[in-house]
Parts: structure tokens; sequence; C-alpha cells
């Protein structure tokens, strides 16, 4: 069977008794993207996640993992599918190696002895491979979580905060895998993360969600151009509001009036017809800035600014 989506999802909810988690979540992955799954705390992403890999049943809609129906055919897409949901759990008193080879029997059948290397390798914990798992600092068993998700050799690997417990350096490190798997490989890498600055760097696409339903969806750089910001610096002559003139335009919304400042939400391309506007009414405009929007503003302009449980 062959979708172009890596991962579909249709109307896909969980409930739990009174509380939805995931409410009629519709998704669609291509092949070969990297892709960021967004929300807050307790939106639904991990409950979305458990579903997909089976974990959890869904309480209404449907899933396929390459093409292959959750429901109907779970076993044949998770052939393929690698994934690490939230904290992995390990046998402590083991090596991190005797885990791999446990988890992978498990799972697979046996597993040769070159695939736990190439999954070790590759995590770059080859060095500490026979220790015990409870020798291992958070930041290693991030890895382990890694190794063992890649054991199978997928064509899609599915994280849940992947980078979670990570120093700096293994945050890049891990971002630079990602990455290469998925231009070397072509591997489908699907993502959970709360950390916009790293999302936006590493992600084609991204769906935001919020309450268990998708309130943004598409590429990155799609989402943040058509949400420009403007920073205009106006000298308004008397009885002249340069406020109301530009919300006159279409799309611009008035974010904030500063000193000598007006700053808006406003499409880019809009820019000149907003100074022309200005202009021909006598206002002088110093300056007019275009600031890019970083994904972090337009997840909290979507998401709300509160915390929310
Ligand atoms: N087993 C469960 N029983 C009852 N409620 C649950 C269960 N698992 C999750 N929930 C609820 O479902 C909602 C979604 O939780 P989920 O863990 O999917 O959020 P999340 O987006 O992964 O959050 P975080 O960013 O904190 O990991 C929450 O309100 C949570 O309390
Ligand atoms: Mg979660």
């Amino acid at each position: 069977m062959s979708s172009g989506l890596a991962i579909e999802a249709t109307g896909l909810t969980k409930r739990f008794g009174q509380r939805v988690a995931v409410d009629a979540l519709n998704l669609a992955v291509p092949r070969g993207t990297v892709y960021g799954f967004l929300g807050p705390n307790g939106s639904g992403k991990t409950t979305t996640i458990r579903m997909l890999v089976g974990l959890l049943r869904p309480t209404a809609g449907s899933a396929s993992l390459l093409g292959h129906d959750i429901r109907r055919d779970l076993i044949a897409g998770l052939r393929e599918t690698g994934a690490q949901v939230e904290s992995p759990a390990f046998v402590s008193n083991l090596s991190g190696r005797r885990n791999l080879e446990y988890l992978g029997a498990l799972t697979l059948g046996r597993v040769p002895a070159a695939l736990v290397d190439q999954a070790l390798a590759r995590v770059r914990l080859t060095g500490r491979d026979r220790d015990r798992v409870r020798t291992y600092s958070q930041g290693m068993k991030a890895r382990l979580g890694l190794a063992q998700a890649l054991l199978c050799q997928p064509r899609l690997l599915i994280l849940d905060e992947p980078t979670n417990g990570l120093d700096p350096q293994g945050m890049h490190e891990v971002r630079e895998l990602i990455r290469h798997l998925a231009a070397e490989d072509g591997m489908t890498v699907f993502i959970s993360s709360h950390l916009l600055a790293e999302v936006q760097q590493l992600c084609d696409r991204v769906a935001i969600l919020r309450r268990g339903q998708a309130v943004a969806e598409g590429p990155v750089a799609e989402l943040l151009s058509s949400a420009g910001r403007l920073r205009i610096a106006v000298d308004e002559p008397d009885g002249v509001d340069a406020a109301a003139l530009v919300a006159e335009v279409d799309g611009v919304q008035i974010v904030a009036r500063e000193d000598g400042y007006l700053r808006l939400a406003a499409p880019p391309e809009q820019a000149a017809e907003i100074n022309r506007r200005l202009v021909s009414a006598g206002v002088a405009v110093g300056e007019l800035v275009i600031e890019r929007q970083s994904l972090e503003d337009f997840y909290l302009d979507v998401t709300g600014r509160e915390a929310q449980l």
C-alpha cells in the first residue's frame, strides 16, 4: 500500500472519562518531512502519539502509519516505525546494550548484533554500552531511547520530546542526527517538542495543538510569513491619527502604540500600502521595519499566553 503520507489521522479522538484529551484531530504528515508536533502541557501530544503507536486505543477516528491502518494493520506499520514515547522505561540493572537486545527481542524477534552496534554508534553510546543503565545520566538515557527507536531501521521515526533532559551539546547532537536521518536516509521524523527555537530550525512543517485540536498547521515559513509584524516610527501632524489610518488597510491589526511608534500585525506585502497611506496624510514615516515573527511569537498567539491545565 503506498500512501503519500507517513502519518494520517482522521477525526482521531481520545476521551478519558469526561475529559477530551484529543478532539477529532486530523493530521497529514508527508513522507520525507521533519514534522513538529507542538502544543502546551496537556494539549494532547503524548496521547496522540500513544494512539498512533498502539499504546492507547482511540475512542473514535482512524489513523495510519506508512499507509497501514492502525486498527487493522498496526504490526505492519510498527515494523517500519521507530518510536520513543516520553521517558522510555529501561531495566536499570542491565546494560544499555542488554536493554536494546531485550527490547528488540520483544518487538522484533532476535536483533542481529550489528544492528545494535549501529544504533548505539548513531547515538554515540558505544563506549558506555556495557555499563548498567542506572549509572547513565539523563542525557544518556535519552540517547538510549533514541537508539531503541532506531533499532528496527525505521522509515518513520516518532519522537516524544527527544531532547528532554539533554544539555546544549546533547540537543545539538540529536538535532544533527535527526537532520541526517531525514536528509541522508529519507526518514520521516515526527517530533513533539516545547523547544520552539529548535523546532523552527529543524522542522519543515508543524501542527500546533490546543486542547486536543490543531489550531495551526503548515510549513513553518508559511505560517510565520502570513503573520508578520511591522514596526513604524511615525510623526503625526496635529489632528491626524496614524493608527486609525493604517487600521483601514486589509489584514492589519494594531498591536501597540508606543511613544512615536506603531506596532502592527500585518501581511508583509501590505507594507508599501501602509507607508503610502501614512505619507499621503502628512505623517512622517521615520522608519518602517518588517520584524520576522519567531515561531515562539506565533505559537503564543495561537495557543494563548497563559498556562492552562
Ligand atoms: N491515562 C490517562 N488518564 C486520564 N487522563 C489522561 C491520561 N493520559 C493523559 N490524560 C490527560 O489528557 C490530556 C492530554 O495529556 P497529554 O499527556 O497527551 O498532553 P501533552 O500534550 O503530551 O502534554 P506535555 O507537554 O505536558 O507532555 C491531559 O489533560 C492529561 O491529564
Ligand atoms: Mg507529553
